[in-house]
């Protein structure tokens, strides 16, 4: 497909746009000032990859507030990072923040390498993380490019390829339409317009300042694009986690850092199969009472996850090797545990009240 005619101009529509429109975000300069501090900008980057404005707001506040630097966040102690985390979802992403920010202290004497390239080499920063920081915090024209700009350039050219196929056409045009001033303003300005006016349901043409560079807004249903390849359903897997509680404490283990929300606090539990497994993995060889299901949904599949429990007066054998914390009931809320955990202990607590 031929490149737009005039992309400065483009550009210029949509910077004057976010001069009167941009949000305000608390990691965000106003337009046209100067960028904020880099650790801000890489840490918002970091929980906004997969995860909306308003879900990560009071998250950056919490982290910001705890560890106002990159040096803090790097001397701060593993558990109580991925406890910070928990409920935002992709854990991965947790061990990768604290790894770069270990790097960036330690070999880079606290300040952030101030181009893509260069910061491309740090943990878990890749293409999106490094185009962001290097265009937000150091006004490098790099292209960024997530699924808010994706949408705009499959409507802006109404691509029939599908997503994600698509994805190395729609980064040559974003490529083509970056400019050499104002790039970080122009990435987030691409990322507002489509958080709140190109739309994945609604969009309201109308009031777009691209409107008249867009050749779906002249078809009669702009949001068919971008077109997407058919969804497989999601495999539906199984599994147990146990509730042992004694003395009003309850036994969380922390999970093996590789895998699966690596490195989290966790209820004991086996692994998660097409069929379950039985009580292998339970932390003692006892009766376990059935205290319900809870559903979960994972990027790769669906999780249906039996809760059972026990309630034990003395400390009950372990398995051998077991190794678990007896947490406080009454501080539960401070364990950090992921949402799937979260949902079993409101469960298993809920019960408990029923019982009393
Ligand atoms: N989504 C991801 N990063 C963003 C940013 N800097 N501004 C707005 N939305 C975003």
């Amino acid at each position: 497909m031929a490149d737009f005619e005039a992309p400065e101009a483009l550009g210029e529509a949509l910077l004057r746009w976010y001069d009167g429109n941009a949000r305000a975000l608390p990691w965000r300069a106003p337009p046209g000032e100067p960028p904020p501090d880099p650790y801000r900008v890489w840490l918002s980057e970091v929980m906004l990859q997969q995860t909306t404005v308003a879900a990560v707001k009071p998250y950056f506040a919490k982290f910001t507030e705890t560890w106002p630097t990159v040096e803090a966040l790097a001397a701060a102690d593993s558990a109580d990072v991925m406890a910070a985390w928990a409920g935002l979802g992709y854990y991965a992403r947790a061990r990768n923040l604290h790894a770069c920010a270990k790097a960036v202290a330690g070999d880079h004497g606290g300040r952030f390498p101030e181009t893509e390239v260069e910061l491309r080499k740090l943990p878990g920063i890749g293409a999106y993380i490094g185009a962001a920081v290097a265009a937000i915090a150091f006004g490098e024209a790099a292209t960024v490019v997530d699924a808010n700009v994706e949408r705009v350039i499959a409507r802006l050219r109404a691509i029939e390829t599908p997503l994600p196929k698509a994805r190395p056409e729609i980064r040559r045009i974003a490529e083509t339409l970056t400019p050499a001033g104002r790039p970080g303003d122009f990435a987030q300005a691409m990322m507002d317009l489509g958080a709140t006016i190109c739309t994945a349901r609604n969009p309201d043409c109308a009031a777009c300042p691209l409107e008249s560079y867009c050749t779906a807004s002249r078809t009669d249903d702009p949001a068919r694009f971008p077109v997407k390849a058919a969804k497989k359903p999601k495999p539906v897997r199984r599994g147990t986690a146990y509730w042992l509680e004694r003395d009003a404490h309850v036994l969380l283990v922390r999970r093996p850092d590789k895998g699966l929300l690596g490195g989290m606090r966790a209820l004991p539990s086996g692994p998660w199969e097409e069929t379950p497994s039985g009580d292998a993995n339970a932390p003692a060889d006892i009766d376990w009472t059935p205290l319900g299901t809870v559903s979960h949904v994972f990027t790769h599949f669906a999780l249906e996850l039996d809760i059972v429990g026990r309630r034990v007066l003395t400390q009950p054998d372990l398995k051998a090797d077991w190794d678990g914390e007896w947490w406080p009931l009454d501080a539960i809320d401070d364990a950090g545990l992921p949402t799937v955990f979260a949902k079993a202990a409101t469960l298993a607590l809920a019960q408990r009240e029923n019982d009393a």
